[in-house]
């Protein structure tokens, strides 16, 4: 076995993103594609040294060309030095779990290999990201430098070693580089088994408490299938959906009203269970209903929030909480309440990254079905199941009474999320440039009947750092708080999603019961109007609402 060195020309446009590089299937797949990233990382993380006695976790969420990713991987981790590669059996490893593995084990940092929820399969798309030793997504200056380094890269290296068996555990060397083939699902349940009451849980559900947790034929599949019904005792077929498929069975691995269609059917079914959850691509994300009674991601969060002390790992309290600007602010009713600190942080996980090192938050989330703690670094959907979980099993309520105590405590969010996908990326521009050169005559103004109190283009401090990061979204905010959220997603592969966020605080427990659509039906005559979002997109509906 030897180190070879390949010559390579520099590709454009391989800028990694909040969530890092995201692309078509078949652009990682031309030649050098993924090594001129991966050398571009590790010429960053090592400057010119060898990474030497350094550990490096490996997994991915199991997608189409996850095998040959991982592969190509320890090939050139072991020409850069490293001590020891851990990688998941078969290569997979959630996203959860390899920030769990990083923190555990002592690890230098990590590669997930996904594209979270994006679809998957030979035309579908692949996804690489590096998270940092707190086992968190890597800073965007950490990004931004990887990305400049793919702009002068002439060359990469990678061992000529043989493909190492990823299917059964065990140690392996490889040009004196030592790799681990670990259980994917051990560190990440010992984790669990520290924060949760798993005793009060196997009780649950021996005396007859029926969930149907649909993993969307995604990496969540094992990890609840040994926790949920190996440790838990759940039954078999709990779990449904539950062996992960390259092409994640040609659907959607997205879990929200629009993709896990399915996984409602069976919770609105005169036979439906008591709890129905789903998880994502990579299982960070989460959904969470009860029989016959749909969750909204920003009341989980609030629920979690009300209800933690009565979890072990929370027992003592919170710290504080942290929601995304766009997420309701049905948490931070919760926190007043509570006497803790409710921080708003712009969309994405990273952002919570530096509030959770400081101990400044205990819990956070996000409306796009993240929820998480600071257990890992990252969004954690099997460990937003097993709160609820706890949480029917310490207060013998169900779901849906648990987040009717909350609208009952502190009025209900009324909360929906319209996007308009695939948008050409310069009309979607054209749309914010055209709402931002309003904002500063739309305080005051009424229009479609409603009466606007303020507006702005979200900014925000990192109270740890003071970094600053501007533009983070449009906020229209009325009379009575309710307000409309624009800005353009950051995750996508084609062109440009424009998201609008709408909220409505009701106080009225006489009308929690008016669907949400119709009760934000005001809200989005103004989204539209404010936005021209006909006339700069051509739709008159949006593609998905959540
Ligand atoms: C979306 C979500 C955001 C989440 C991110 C990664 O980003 O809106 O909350 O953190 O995916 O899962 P967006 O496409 O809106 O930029
Ligand atoms: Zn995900």
């Amino acid at each position: 076995m030897s180190i070879q060195t390949v010559a390579t020309t520099p590709f454009a446009g391989q800028l990694p993103g909040t969530s890092g590089l995201r692309k078509k299937v078949a652009v990682f797949q031309q030649p050098h594609y993924l090594e001129n990233f991966v050398q571009a990382l590790f010429d960053v993380l090592h400057g010119n040294a060898p990474a030497a006695g350094q550990t490096l976790v490996l997994g991915g969420d199991g997608r189409f060309h996850n095998r040959a990713a991982v592969q190509t991987i320890l090939k050139m981790a072991a020409a850069r030095g490293y001590g020891k590669v851990l990688v998941g059996q078969g290569g997979i490893l959630s996203t959860p779990a390899t920030s769990a593995v990083i923190r555990r084990r002592g690890a230098s940092g990590g590669i997930i290999l996904s594209a979270s929820h994006n679809p998957g399969g030979p035309d579908g798309d692949f996804g690489i990201k590096y998270n940092a030793t707190n086992g968190g997504p890597a800073p965007e200056k950490l990004t931004q430098a990887i990305y400049e380094r793919t702009q002068t890269l002439g060359q990469y290296r990678l061992s000529d070693a043989a493909d190492i068996p990823l299917d059964t555990l065990g140690t392996h060397v490889m040009d004196g580089m030592a790799i681990e083939v670990i259980d994917p699902v051990a560190d990440y349940a010992a984790v669990q088994r520290e924060l949760f009451d798993f005793a009060a849980i196997r009780r649950l559900f021996a005396s007859g408490f029926r969930l149907r947790y649909d993993a969307m034929w995604a990496v969540g599949g094992p990890y609840a299938k040994a926790i949920i019904e190996g440790e838990l005792g759940a039954p078999a077929g709990t779990v449904v959906n539950a062996e992960p498929k390259e092409d994640f069975g040609g659907l959607h691995p997205d879990p929200n009203p629009a993709y896990a269609d399915d996984l409602i059917a069976h919770l609105m079914a005169p036979d439906a269970p008591d709890m129905g959850a789903a998880s994502d691509g990579d299982a960070d994300r989460n959904m969470i209903l009860g029989r016959g009674f749909i969750v909204s991601p920003s009341d989980s969060l609030a629920v979690l929030t009300a209800h933690a002390t009565k979890v072990p790992g929370y027992a003592r309290g919170l710290a504080g909480v942290a929601r995304s600007m766009p997420t309701s602010t049905a948490a931070d009713r919760v926190a007043k309440a509570l006497g803790i600190a409710c921080y708003e942080t712009p969309t994405g996980w990273k952002f919570f990254g530096n509030l959770l090192d400081d101990g400044k938050i205990t819990l956070c989330g996000e409306e796009s079905y993240g929820t998480g703690s600071n257990h890992v670094r990252e969004k954690d959907g099997l460990w937003a199941v097993l709160f609820w979980l706890n949480l029917v099993a310490a207060t013998g309520q169900s779901v849906e009474q648990m987040v009717r105590g909350l609208w009952a405590e502190h009025g209900r969010c009324v909360y929906s999320r319209h996007d308009y996908d695939g948008i050409p990326t310069e009309k979607a521009n054209a749309l914010m440039a055209e709402l931002r050169a309003q904002l500063p005559s739309l305080g005051g103004q009424t229009v479609e009947g409603q009466r606007i109190a303020w507006a702005d283009d979200f900014a925000y401090t990192d109270p740890v750092d003071g970094s600053v990061s501007q533009k983070q979204g449009v906020r229209v905010v009325l009379e009575d708080s309710s307000r409309v959220v624009f800005r353009l997603s950051g995750t996508g592969t084609e062109g440009a999603t424009l998201r609008v966020y709408l909220e409505r605080h009701e106080p009225d427990a006489a009308r929690h019961d008016v669907p949400a659509q119709e009760a934000l039906a005001p809200l989005v005559t103004l989204a539209r109007t404010l936005a021209r979002i006909e006339h700069h997109t051509g739709m008159a509906q949006p593609t998905v609402m959540t």
